[in-house]
C-alpha cells in the first residue's frame, strides 16, 4: 500500500467509543488513517477512558458527539469532516444495540429504538457520506452486522432483521457506487468479548460458546482485522462482500 496516499485518508466510525468500535478506530489509526470516533454525547468519563486508551496514537483519534438516528445530525456531521479534512474516505457504521426479547414479548418501542440505531444510522450515515466519495472516486464502507443477522437468534426478531436488512442495504448501494471507486461491504461478527455479549445470561452464553468451533468469544481486535483489510487502498475489486468472523459458529457457502 502506498504509505503516503493512505496516511491522507480520513476516516470515521460510528459507535467508536463502543465495544467493537474502539479497536476498529485504534487499528484503522494504526493503518495511518486519520480518525473520527463518533458517539452519543457518552458520559464525561466513557469519553476520558477512550482517550486515555487512544492517547498513545498521538492525536491520530478524535471524537465527535452525534447521534446516528438523528439525520440533521449526521448530515451536520459529515459536512464539518468534509471541510475541516478535505474528505472523508472511510465509513465503517459499527453502533449497534439490543433490544432482546422473544416476539410474544417485544414492545413496539424495543423493535423502533433498535431499527433507528442498526438500520436507519446506517442510512443516515451513508446517504450523507456518499455523493463526497463518489465524486472524489475514492470510499470504502464497511458495515457490522452479525451472524445473528444470517441465521436468527432466540430472542432477537428485531436484531436479526436490522442486521440481515445491514447486507441487504449494502449489496444495493455497492452496485450503485461500483464504477465510481467506491466499495460497500459487510462484516459479520460472531460473539465477541463485548459488553453486548456479556449482557446475555451466563448459560445461554456458555451454551454458545460451546457451539463456537475455535472454542473461544472472538476479540475485538479479530473484528478490527477484517474492516482494516476492508478499508485498504488495495481492497478496490472486494464489493457487496460480507466477511462472517465467527470462529466457525456459521459457515455457509
Ligand atoms: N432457544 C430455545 N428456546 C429458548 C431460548 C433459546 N435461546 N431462550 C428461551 N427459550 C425457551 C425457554 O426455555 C422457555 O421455554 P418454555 O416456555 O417451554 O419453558 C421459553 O422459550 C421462554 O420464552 P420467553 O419468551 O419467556 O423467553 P425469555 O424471556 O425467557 O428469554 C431472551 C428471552 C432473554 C431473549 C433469551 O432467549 C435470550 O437471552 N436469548 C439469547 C439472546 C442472544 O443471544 N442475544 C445476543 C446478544 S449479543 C449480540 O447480539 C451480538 C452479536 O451480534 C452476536
Amino acid at each position: 500500500m502506498n504509505q503516503t496516499e493512505s496516511a491522507k485518508r480520513v476516516a470515521l466510525v460510528t459507535g467508536g467509543i463502543g465495544g467493537l468500535g474502539t479497536e476498529i478506530c485504534r487499528q484503522l489509526a494504526q493503518a495511518g488513517r486519520r480518525v473520527i470516533a463518533v458517539d452519543l454525547p457518552a458520559r464525561a468519563e466513557r469519553v476520558e477512558a477512550f482517550e486515555r486508551e487512544v492517547a498513545a496514537l498521538d492525536g491520530a483519534i478524535t471524537f465527535e458527539p452525534v447521534d446516528v438516528t438523528d439525520f440533521d445530525s449526521c448530515q451536520q456531521l459529515t459536512a464539518r469532516i468534509e471541510q475541516r479534512h478535505g474528505s472523508l474516505d472511510i465509513l465503517v457504521n459499527a453502533a449497534g444495540i439490543t433490544r432482546d426479547a422473544s416476539l410474544r414479548k417485544m414492545s413496539p418501542q424495543q423493535w423502533q429504538e433498535l431499527m433507528r440505531v442498526n438500520l436507519d444510522g446506517v442510512f443516515n450515515m451513508c446517504r450523507n457520506v456518499v455523493d463526497g466519495m463518489t465524486s472524489r472516486g475514492f470510499g470504502r464502507i464497511v458495515n457490522i452486522s452479525s451472524v445473528n443477522g444470517q441465521t436468527g437468534q432466540f430472542g432477537q426478531t428485531n436484531y436479526s432483521a436490522a442486521k440481515a436488512g445491514v447486507h441487504g442495504f449494502g449489496m444495493a448501494l455497492a452496485r450503485e457506487t461500483a464504477r465510481k471507486g467506491v466499495t460497500v461491504n459487510t462484516v459479520s461478527p460472531g460473539y465477541c468479548d463485548t459488553p453486548m455479549v456479556a449482557a446475555v445470561s451466563a448459560e445461554i452464553r456458555a451454551q454458545i460458546i460451546a457451539d463456537i468451533p475455535v472454542g473461544r468469544l472472538g476479540s475485538p481486535a479479530d473484528i478490527a482485522r477484517a474492516v482494516k483489510f476492508l478499508a485498504a487502498d488495495d481492497a478496490g475489486y472486494i464489493t457487496g462482500a460480507d466477511l462472517p468472523v465467527n470462529g466457525g459458529y456459521f459457515m455457509s457457502f
